[in-house]
């Protein structure tokens, strides 16, 4: 389930839990959207979700707009279905946050009404 309404809201709430979770706030505050691309394709989110999170045959979209952090991060760390899980060992918080900056940074496509093709008749 996805809470997409109160968007700065939730912006907010989620910066909270990534701090709150973090007890070394140097871990959250270095989160990189940078870092998180080169490790989101080093450990192979990308096979199944693409290179930007939009989904692919094996896994669903994860961007732009991805859940909370808090969900995200309980989802990777204890999936037991077709997505193998990612514990703390193979990827750190830290490189966790980083990838969630990353998925984060993925624009979203623009309004269909903005694009004049779509709207010529
Ligand atoms: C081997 C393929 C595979 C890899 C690699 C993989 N995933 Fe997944 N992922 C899936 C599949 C399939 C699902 C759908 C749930 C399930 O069946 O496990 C999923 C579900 C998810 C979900 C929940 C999506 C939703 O809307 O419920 C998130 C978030 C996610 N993956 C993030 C990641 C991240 C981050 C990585 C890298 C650290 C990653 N995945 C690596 C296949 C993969």
């Amino acid at each position: 389930m996805r809470m997409r309404a109160c968007t700065g809201l939730t912006a907010i709430a989620v910066a909270a839990q990534v701090l709150g979770l973090f007890s070394d706030p140097d871990v959250a505050n270095a989160a990189s959207a940078d870092s998180g691309r080169a490790l989101y394709l080093k450990v192979g989110c990308y096979q199944c979700h693409g290179t930007q999170g939009q989904g692919g045959n094996t896994g669903p979209r994860i961007a732009p707009d991805p859940m909370p952090f808090e969900t995200l991060a309980a989802f990777v760390r204890t999936s037991s279905r077709q997505m193998p899980p990612y514990r703390v060992k193979v990827l750190s918080d830290g490189d966790l946050a980083d990838i969630y900056a990353y998925l984060q940074s993925i624009p979203k496509p623009p309004d269909v009404k903005s694009l004049p093709l779509l709207n010529d008749q």
